[in-house]
């Protein structure tokens, strides 16, 4: 007999219905998948079996045969088993129900408990966008694929259980998530602003980029607290709208790399991967091609440490999506995208020892060697990044004084601000901050006057700026007018906009 089960698949981030036919004809005993498995679909067999023994059911000892549609979609991983499970029980008339509205992801274990599955969330959104009403998942994965609204979601426990659901013997009730999902314990960071002593000029510049989402580079000498001021910047990042927590969530999803005590990522996320990053590991790749650190950045913030010691090659694949905010890989079966908008944080220092341009501390490289070392960043690299700014030593003075400056609470109040007021203006399109916009939005939204004409022609000319820098320095400026809760762009906020360009530093 024949039974056909709908299953789903996990393709770049986006979900795929997948057909589960089960035969069972008389025959030689055996038991055969087909449909471009792999290996761990392959060993779906042994746990299938042994699921369907040790849940009191009875494993037909005849030919099986299961055929995974459409045969040329890649079928990754072992959340079949659930679904071969049933199919099996409906072939061998142990089970039926009318399966064709509903859809069933699990792994099985050998005793028939239903395991946890990768990348629920875009299967959820799947089902929905294809009419499903009912869904069926592990356990532990429903409060993920809730997350999805309109549809009936049951928590699997066993297969036993799932199948005496179906039967309506025992009927398991629908997942119903304990209340919204906004009520937050404020998180706590490890370090805040407050600690950081002097580099205010420093800390105002993370606070204009994290206002809008702008790229920053930091210059210095050691010890500076460059590493020490990224590290704090989560502290005064703005909260994600529910809209950017589904995207980020679906990333790590799929990735397996969700906390374990919430199905949705609330806080926007900060990657600091070492420079020994492989490619594939900063920008995505693989055989099944998974998102990179840039992915699992988006909406949130990359941050590199020691910038020249990132293999070059690596950093320059990062043009594209810098730009793009995706990041397309191309593989043999055709390219996938990801989506890769985030915040790049990056310190270096500004030659090989520390102290090139330090006021107390001689530098000891050769004039080539410090050429050198700053040309192992890109032209094109350094162009997509809106503010450079030093991070100069800190004197004795300010860092014994018992003065605390602005707390992380009180500069995040006035990023929320900002942000608030770029999501109005931005309201009706599909961007969030004044990093996301392109060309004609700046635009639309960055009109300067006179005043401020001149003096970016100036500093265009003077400085030898690119379009993009242009284009740059306006988004920039329309940041820190929206910080100072300014309609218009001012002449101070454009000026504080160029000086953030890089300067000639040899
Ligand atoms: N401005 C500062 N205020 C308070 N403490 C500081 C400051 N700068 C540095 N420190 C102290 O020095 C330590 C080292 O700083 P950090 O690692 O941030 O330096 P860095 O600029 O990243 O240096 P390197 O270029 O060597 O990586 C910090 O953990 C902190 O204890
Ligand atoms: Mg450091």
């Amino acid at each position: 007999m024949l039974a056909k089960v709908i299953s789903c698949a996990v393709v770049g981030l986006d979900g795929a219905l997948v057909d589960v036919e089960v035969d069972v004809s008389n025959g030689q005993a055996g038991f055969t998948i087909v449909g471009l498995p792999d290996a761990a679909v392959q060993e779906s067999r042994e746990r299938v079996r042994a699921a369907i023994k040790n849940s009191n059911f009875s494993y037909p000892y005849k030919r099986i045969t299961v055929n995974l549609a459409p045969a040329d979609l890649r079928k990754e991983g072992p959340a079949y088993d659930l679904p071969i499970a049933v199919g099996l029980l409906m072939a061998s008339e142990q089970l039926r129900f009318d399966a064709t509205r509903t859809l069933i992801i699990g792994e099985l274990s050998l005793d028939g408990i239903v395991r946890h599955t990768n990348g629920v969330l875009p299967m959820a959104a799947l089902a929905r966008a294809q009419g499903f009403k009912t869904l069926f998942v592990p356990a532990k994965d429903a409060p993920e694929a809730a997350l999805v609204p309109g549809l009936d979601v049951f928590p699997i426990e066993t297969l036993f259980a799932l199948v005496m659901h179906l039967q309506a013997m025992q009927p398991i009730a629908p997942y119903r998530p304990a209340g919204d999902f906004a009520p937050e314990t404020a998180p706590t960071y490890a370090t805040d602003f407050a600690e950081v002593r002097g580099q205010e000029h420093v800390k105002r510049a993370l606070e204009v980029a994290a206002a809008g989402q702008h790229n920053v580079l930091m210059i210095g000498p050691p010890g500076a607290g460059k590493t020490l001021l990224a590290r704090s910047l989560p502290s005064i990042l703005p909260n994600l709208t529910l809209e950017e927590a589904l995207e980020v969530t679906r990333i790590y999803s799929v990735n397996d790399m969700l906390p374990s005590d919430s199905p949705l990522i609330r806080h926007r996320p900060f990657r600091a991967p070492h420079h020994t990053i492989s490619h594939a590991g900063l920008v995505g790749g693989g055989r099944w091609p998974h998102p990179g650190e840039i992915s699992l950045a988006h909406r949130g913030v990359l941050f590199l440490d020691e910038l020249p010691e990132f293999d070059s090659r690596s950093l320059e694949v990062m043009r594209q999506p810098l730009e793009d905010k995706t990041v397309s890989i191309a593989r043999a079966s055709g390219s996938l995208t990801f989506p890769a908008n985030f915040m790049l944080v990056a310190s270096m220092n500004p030659c090989p020892c520390g102290y090139y341009g330090d006021p107390v501390k001689e530098c000891t490289c050769s004039l080539s060697n410090v050429l050198r070392y700053q040309k192992r960043i890109s032209g094109p690299l350094l162009d997509r990044i809106d503010i450079h700014v030093q991070v100069p030593r800190v004197d004795y003075e300010k860092l014994s004084s018992d003065r605390l400056s602005e707390t992380s609470e009180t500069i995040r109040a006035r990023v929320e601000s900002a942000r608030e007021r770029q999501r109005k203006r931005l309201a009706g399109t599909l961007l969030q901050c004044n990093g996301d916009m392109g060309p004609a939005e700046v635009r639309q939204f960055c009109v300067i006057e006179d005043a401020g004409k001149n003096i970016l022609r100036a500093a265009m000319q003077q400085m030898q700026l690119s379009a993009r820098a242009y284009h740059r320095i306006l988004k920039l400026a329309r940041t820190i007018a929206d910080l100072a809760n300014s309609d218009k762009i001012e002449t101070p906020h454009l000026a504080e906009a160029i000086q953030y360009r890089p300067r000639k530093q040899v």
